[in-house]
Formats: C-alpha cells, structure tokens, sequence
C-alpha cells in the first residue's frame, strides 16, 4: 500500500512490577504519502512515546513499526541507526541547532554523518526551500526563533527522508512565527508530498494538518479531518474532562 507508517498494536511499557507505566497500550496506525497528521491529547497521554516509537528513536514493548516497508523491530542497533539517518527526518521543540556552525553547516551535518561531502548547492537548495537563501553564512545566534526552526527543518529534510516527524515543533515560538512555520509544513505536504506527523498542544497548529488523531491513556481516542482550531479544542477539552 501507499502507507509511510504504520504502526500495529503498539505497546509501550516502562518499568516493571508495580511501578510499570502503560504510555501506549495497543495503537494501531496508518499514515499514507504525502500525509500532514497531527497528533494530540492530554499531557501523559502517549504523543512523544508515540513520536519516538514510530521514528525509531525508541523500540514498542509489544507489535510492529513499519517505515518506508520495513519493519524496525527486525532491524540491529546499526541497520536501525542508518535507516533513522537516510529515511527519518526528526525536528524538535528546542531546534538543537550547532550553535557553533552556519545555517548551511547545519544543514550539511546528517550527509557527512551519513559520511558523503555536501554539496553546496545541494544544501542552498534546501535552505532555499524553507526561505533562507540568504541566511545560509549565518550561525544560530544570529537568527530568529523561526529561522532557526526552519533551518532545523532544512536539516531534516536534507536526506530527503520518506517522513518527517515534529515533537512541538512550534512550542518555543510566538504566535505570527508558528504561522509561518506551520505554512512551511502545509508547503511541503501540498508542494512535494513530504509525509509529516507532528504533535501539538495547539489547536491552530492541528488545523494546519489533513488530520487530527488524538491520544489518551495511551490508546486512540478519536481522529478529525480537515478540522477547524474550534472543532479541534472541543475535541480535546472533551479528552481532558474525561481524562479528570
Ligand atoms: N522513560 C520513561 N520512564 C518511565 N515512564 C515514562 C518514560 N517516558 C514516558 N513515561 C510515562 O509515559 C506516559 C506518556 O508519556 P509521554 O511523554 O509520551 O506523554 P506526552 O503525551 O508526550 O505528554 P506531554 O504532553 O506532557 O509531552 C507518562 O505517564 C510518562 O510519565
Ligand atoms: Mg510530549
């Protein structure tokens, strides 16, 4: 099928005896190309153990992961490593840029992880993609919130990856600089088919993306499509209520 990932009655268990703690108790998901989803819920409810599971920073205690085809919990610590670094983009709330290092050689950094030099117009064209053709000289220090972030995303996307994954990747920044982060996002679904599943506490961010799936105790809680930013906090305050 045209799915990007899926996810099989995924469980997540930390600890054990007493003291386990369920994060994610049998999920099950799919997410087709060129799919914008965001993923939201009360806090504790399972959205970053759900990120990390599916982008293979963390491995289910129980069911399958399958990205671009291939099921991770088959795959060594190494084969593991390299499919996240050619296959996974990951941005997350604080950009953890190289304060030390320019736009471009941020941006350059997973190709020479992944041990290949990298082409300067290579990477002006992604930055060029995400509006910082001419920041490309600048270091973190020097640029705004936003642009930081979008340089972030620049790096994620650098390896063309078949899915980028965002924890709250407009958390740290103010309302007219989400906007245009999360415009960035709705570009890259609409404009090159970029598979993109981001969590979010907040309702105009989900509005930005196809489809809203919710999360609660760790199991699914209902989904939207195309939802406004009311629909979708009605939604959630509805999870929170019953969550108290
Ligand atoms: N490493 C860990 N060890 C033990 N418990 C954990 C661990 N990571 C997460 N948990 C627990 O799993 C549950 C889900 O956590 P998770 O971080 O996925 O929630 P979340 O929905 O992302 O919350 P938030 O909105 O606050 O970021 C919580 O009860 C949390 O305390
Ligand atoms: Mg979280």
């Amino acid at each position: 099928m045209d799915e990007v990932v899926q996810l099989r009655s995924v469980r997540r268990v930390f600890g054990s005896g007493s003291g386990a703690v369920t994060a994610l108790d049998g999920v099950t998901a799919a997410f087709p190309a060129g799919s914008f989803t965001a993923v939201m819920g009360p806090s504790g409810s399972g959205k970053s153990t759900f990120l990390q599971c599916a982008a293979g920073l963390d491995r289910p205690t129980e069911g399958e992961v399958v990205v671009a085809g291939v099921e991770l919990g088959r795959l060594s610590e190494t084969a593991l490593t390299r499919l996240r670094r050619d296959r996974i983009g990951f941005v997350f709330q604080a950009f953890n840029l190289v304060s030390s290092l320019t736009a471009e050689q941020n941006v350059g950094l997973p190709l020479r992880l992944a041990g290949r030099r990298p082409k300067a117009d290579e990477v002006r064209a992604v930055l060029a993609g995400v509006g910082l053709a001419d920041r490309a000289r600048h270091r973190p220090g020097e640029l705004s919130g936003g642009q930081q972030q979008r340089v972030a995303i620049a790096r994620a996307l650098v390896t063309r990856p078949a899915v980028l994954f965002a924890d709250e990747p407009t958390g740290a920044l103010d309302t007219a600089t989400s906007r245009d982060v999360l415009r960035m996002l709705r570009g890259l679904a609409d404009e090159r088919r970029q598979t993109i599943i981001m969590v979010t506490h907040d309702p105009v961010a989900a509005s930005y993306a196809d489809r809203v799936v919710f999360l609660a105790d760790g199991r699914l809680a209902g989904e939207l499509a195309g939802a406004t930013p009311e629909q979708v906090s009605a939604h959630v305050t509805g999870l929170e209520a019953r969550a108290c």
